[in-house]
């Protein structure tokens, strides 16, 4: 990692902002940084004023930290503001959404027909026992009905809970017991890669034993044959069929919650992220619309599936609360092959165009001849999210896929921080690539050593509250404080490592704790360790992540076994699925290293470093306060004998 960072911080690079772009740009000068930071309240107020409230907030911050209540006492709707606010506004038969099927069909709905679909949907909801305050999981594929179900659920003032269809349903399972919900939103199938997941038999799976639920609406997207013989089951269509086009929508307190996200952190257990109505609207739609420089004509892709925190900011709530025209896709970038993607811009005329680094570093691989095929001429701006992205990625974007002609925002946030809190405006910041660059106005981040004095390098903390933050993790707010703010009291502990440089720019450095990315897809490494030991044969694991080309980490289980099992090639497989079965594929081990045992300090912890050391070929790091340094040499031994 240091090597790549000092590459990095070498990277003398800029690009100034073209004055083509700058001319039309929403944001053209300092000021808003300026007016931000002479009055940081009065800055987000003027964006909540630009939102449809049925009721203004007596004040803007109530700030007991670690607890923040933004645009207090205010009333208003998220689905009003979405969807509502752009029929009566003139954007009546403007496309909100264009979706893209993987298999090549297609549709679009006009603000009026999300209206439509939303209400129904809503309504029906209601016709199935869901009042406000109940939490709705959506298990879904990426079509609209994700996003008129999301609209559907904030109309009425339930909590949706969406969950990733990548995921098993073991995970399914967790995240619904913990949410407590009271209706699951799935559909018979999905698409990846021409073939079927399953979500429809997954949701059965994963509802065995589980009492919350009282029923399962399946949306037919594929027409295979699913079990609906069960007592909870309906189908979408039936839910929505006698009902009207026309739902009130409820008038929500702005700290009512709109939804509810699970993410892993640096325990067994993902926590469930708590996100408010009114913050959340008020953020991504400040942040959509300067940071992508979004206007009415745009055609705006973002590639996230919307069981993330990206997709659920900007796919849903930021584009349609400025009320852009959005592409959703449903498929894999490589089906039926690799310029799908392409396709799609060139099809659409996609003009923003946002994504993550793991995928432009596949995008590389496959190579410059699928976007050379295709007309990309429409872009204008072009994101990226979920990672580091390195300069030579970040370059290729540019020139390849951009044409040298559009700025590329690296956006840095977190599903807890809600939307976007570090990235150039691209009408102003000379970018350097690799670099997030800079806070957005309104947000005080910083870089600060151990004892939080700022610092050239160490931890990224955010010194006073933002209006999209996490008000808590679902039913446990000791883990709260204890994970966000018990290091920095009052100031919120982002988990990254990030180093300034001369012109004070922010370069992210990735995780300080056991979370890991692989491919944009955050895992928590306690998560996969409890997935292993829960197989019978293993005593003991500690998983790492290993530097990889494309994925950015590689999962990597060191594993120890309970006596009378042999670590061979078949337990090996039968590891890897069955973390896929407790988890999801998303968190497949790459390679698991048998071990008699795993080395410790004397106190009993596992020395995760010089495990790293060992995945990653290096020389092992200090030594000294091993318990047994001869577990460490034959690791090492043994590994290398693997890999060679
Ligand atoms: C973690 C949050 C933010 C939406 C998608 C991921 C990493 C995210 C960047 C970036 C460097 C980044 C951080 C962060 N991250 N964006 N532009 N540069 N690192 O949300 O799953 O909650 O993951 O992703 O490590 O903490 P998430």
């Amino acid at each position: 990692m240091e090597k790549s960072i000092e590459a990095l911080l070498k990277e003398g690079r800029t690009f100034k902002p073209s004055a083509s772009f700058r001319k039309d740009a929403w944001v053209r000068d300092e000021k808003p940084y300026r007016d931000a930071a002479k009055n940081r309240l009065k800055y987000w107020e003027s964006w909540a004023k630009q939102l449809h409230w049925t009721q203004k907030w007596s004040k803007v911050l109530d700030w007991r930290p670690p607890f923040a209540k933004w645009f207090v006492g205010g009333k208003l709707n998220a689905s009003f503001n979405c969807v509502d606010r752009h029929v009566e506004g003139g954007r009546r038969n403007k496309a909100a959404l264009i979706w893209e099927g993987e298999p090549g069909d297609e549709r679009t709905l006009t603000y009026a027909d999300l209206q439509r679909a939303v209400c129904r949907f809503a309504n029906g909801l209601k016709a199935l026992g869901v009042q406000k305050g109940d939490r709705v999981t959506l298990y879904m594929p990426m079509i609209p009905e994700l996003a008129v179900a999301m609209l559907a659920c904030a109309r009425i003032g339930a909590i949706h809970s969406v969950v990733f269809g990548g995921f098993s349903a073991e995970a399914l399972r967790e995240r619904i017991n913990d949410s407590q919900s009271k209706i699951v939103v799935t559909a018979d199938g999905s698409y990846r890669r021409g073939q079927i997941v399953p979500l429809k038999k997954n949701t059965d799976e994963a509802l065995v034993g589980v009492s919350s639920v009282e029923k399962v609406v399946v949306f037919r997207r594929t027409g295979q044959a699913v079990d609906m013989g069960g007592p909870r089951d309906v189908w979408w269509d039936d839910v929505v069929k006698d009902q009207p086009c026309v739902c009130e929508p409820e008038p929500m307190d702005s700290e009512d919650m709109l939804y509810l996200l699970y993410t892993s952190g640096s325990t067994g257990k993902p926590k469930g992220v708590k996100h408010t109505t009114g913050g959340t609207l008020v953020g991504c739609f400040a942040t959509t619309k300067w940071i992508f420089d979004l206007k009415d004509e745009d055609v705006y892709w973002c590639t996230a599936d919307i069981g993330w925190v990206t997709g659920h900011s900007y796919i849903v709530y930021g584009p349609l609360a400025n009320g852009a025209t959005v592409l959703m896709y449903e498929g894999a970038p490589d089906w039926p092959d690799k310029d799908r993607f392409w396709t799609l811009i060139e099809k659409y005329r996609v003009s923003i165009f946002y994504t993550a680094p793991t995928a432009i570093r596949a995008f590389m691989k496959w190579g410059e001849a699928w976007p050379r095929k295709h007309d990309l001429s429409s872009l204008r701006l072009l994101g990226s999210v979920g990672e580091p992205i390195n300069p030579e990625a970040w370059t290729w974007y540019r020139q390849v896929i951009g044409g040298g002609r559009c700025p590329v925002v690296d956006t840095w946030w977190q599903t807890e921080t809600g939307h976007i809190m570090i990235s150039p405006l691209p009408g102003v910041t000379t970018l350097k690539p690799g670099s997030a660059t800079r806070p957005f106005p309104g947000i005080e981040a910083e870089v600060v050593d151990e004892q939080g004095k700022p610092a050239q390098s160490g931890y990224l903390v955010i010194k006073s509250p933002w209006p999209g933050m996490l008000r808590g993790i679902y039913g446990d707010d000791e883990r709260y404080e204890q994970v966000y703010w018990s290091k920095y009291p009052g100031w919120y502990l982002t988990g990254d490592g990030c180093k300034r440089d001369k012109n004070g720019y922010f370069w992210l450095l990735g995780r300080v704790d056991d979370v890991l990315k692989v491919s944009g897809h955050r895992l928590s490494t306690m998560e996969i360790e409890s997935a292993l030991v829960d197989h019978k044969a293993v005593a003991e694991a500690a998983v790492i992540g290993k530097h990889h080309e494309i994925k950015e980490n590689a999962v990597v289980a060191f594993v120890s076994l309970r006596h009378g099992y042999a670590g061979d090639d078949r337990l090996s497989k039968e590891l890897r699925e069955h973390v896929v079965k407790k988890i999801g594929s998303l968190a497949r081990p790459d390679d698991v290293i048998f071990t008699v045992e795993l080395p410790k300090t004397r106190s009993g912890k596992i020395m995760r470093r010089l495990l790293r050391d060992i995945a990653e070929g290096r020389t092992l790091g200090d030594t000294t306060t091993l318990a047994d340094a001869a577990v460490v040499r034959s690791l090492k031994e043994k590994y290398e004998g693997q890999e060679a």
